[in-house]
């Protein structure tokens, strides 16, 4: 069978239904136009993957196909919309475990068709970003972009909506990840991220002096992979003296390392593009010191800087709507042979 030709309807005020299982959150999100938030649910499965010390991909499909049906129904009945109302259909198409986006894809699909409404495979990452707009009126592209999470480390220039040129990105692991490996090392929980931020609040930055690799000159990529290995030796050469491990210490010393890198070359490459506005995006954006030092140096160098409110940086479906409200008025619209790409290229 062949599948209808949905066109897109030029109508700003349009209700959109948004599904974001990329990873450990089942998210479901009902918008109005690109800005108004109707409802948000995350489901987060954050409590059955911490025993593993990570996300298992086949557990986290798991929940997600135990979950959604129930999560859309949470959020269509807070948003207090009806099915009839809704305008289209947004969901993140990847990157991300296969699996997992399967699930929200097929719920999306399935509402599609019997809707007979637009669907939107909107790429995670595109999501990341567009929660800024969400929370500020007055934000419009282009600017510089920083994308900091468990699974990408990204500078771009955002020129429009939908079109992003990357100037750097991470070679080895992703930000978000050298935070739960470390977490890891110093025997602190999942996800690592949050834990250490809050331990190096009570920590001292300088105690430890732990590697800064800033690759090439003028290169705006990153690397992440040997900062854990340095973290694991200075530990191990401590225990071999007999030293007690301050782990406050380590936490704050990594994190500065890490931050002062990334706070470095996103100013750097706001000055080359030329962009007077930063806008950082994904679950590293919730980190305290990167949140304090990026408006500290963007300030001194008259830059604006905007991260989402906590609630928004890590994964949730409202920022996926808005994606997909972009993609649809630039007239892209998907089809039932909608897949999931767990390496989608932004
Ligand atoms: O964006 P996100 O929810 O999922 C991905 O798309 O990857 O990001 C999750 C990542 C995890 O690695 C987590 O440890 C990290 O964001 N994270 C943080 C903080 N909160 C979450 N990293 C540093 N400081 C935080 N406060
Ligand atoms: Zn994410």
């Amino acid at each position: 069978m062949k599948d209808k030709v949905l066109v897109p309807k030029n109508n700003k005020d349009h209700i959109i239904l948004a599904i974001e299982t990329s990873c450990d959150e089942t998210s479901v999100a009902v918008i109005r136009g690109s800005r108004e938030v109707l409802s948000n649910i995350v489901s987060s499965q954050i409590d059955i993957h911490k025993k593993y010390g990570g996300v298992v991909p086949e557990i986290a499909s798991r929940h997600h196909l135990d979950n959604i049906n129930m999560i859309i129904k949470e959020g269509m009945d807070t948003a207090g919309i009806t099915f009839e109302e809704i305008d289209l259909i947004g969901v993140t198409c990847g990157p991300g475990l296969v699996g997992a986006l399967l699930i929200g894809i097929a719920a999306a699909k399935a509402l599609s068709y019997v809707l007979k409404v637009p669907i939107v495979g909107v790429h995670h990452i595109e999501g990341h970003i567009c929660a800024n707009y969400l929370e500020h009126a007055d934000l419009k592209p282009p600017f510089l972009g920083l994308v900091v999470s468990g699974g990408h480390t990204h500078i771009l220039d955002v020129l429009d909506y939908n079109n992003y040129n990357i100037l750097g990105r991470t070679r080895d692991d992703a930000v978000g990840e050298a935070f739960d490996k470390v977490a890891r090392v110093i025997g602190l929980g999942y996800p690592g991220g949050p834990l250490i931020d809050r331990l190096a609040l009570s920590g001292d930055p300088e105690a430890i002096s732990f590697p800064r690799i800033y690759l090439e000159h003028d290169s705006f990529d990153f690397s992440f992979s040997g900062i854990k290995t340095a973290v694991l030796n200075y530990i191990n050469s401590e225990k071999q003296k007999n030293n007690a491990i301050n782990k406050a210490d380590v936490a704050a010393s990594f994190q500065k390392a890490v931050m002062d890198v990334i706070i470095e070359k996103t100013c750097k490459a706001a000055k080359k593009a030329e962009r007077d506005t930063v806008v950082v995006a994904g679950g590293v954006a919730a980190n305290s010191f990167l949140r304090k030092m990026l408006k500290e140096k963007c300030g001194e160098m008259g830059i604006r800087v905007f991260f989402p409110s906590l609630d928004l940086c890590t994964d949730n479906a409202a920022m996926i709507g808005c994606a997909a409200y972009h993609n649809y008025m630039a007239g892209k619209v998907d089809n039932l042979y909608l897949d999931a790409n767990p390496n989608l290229k932004l």
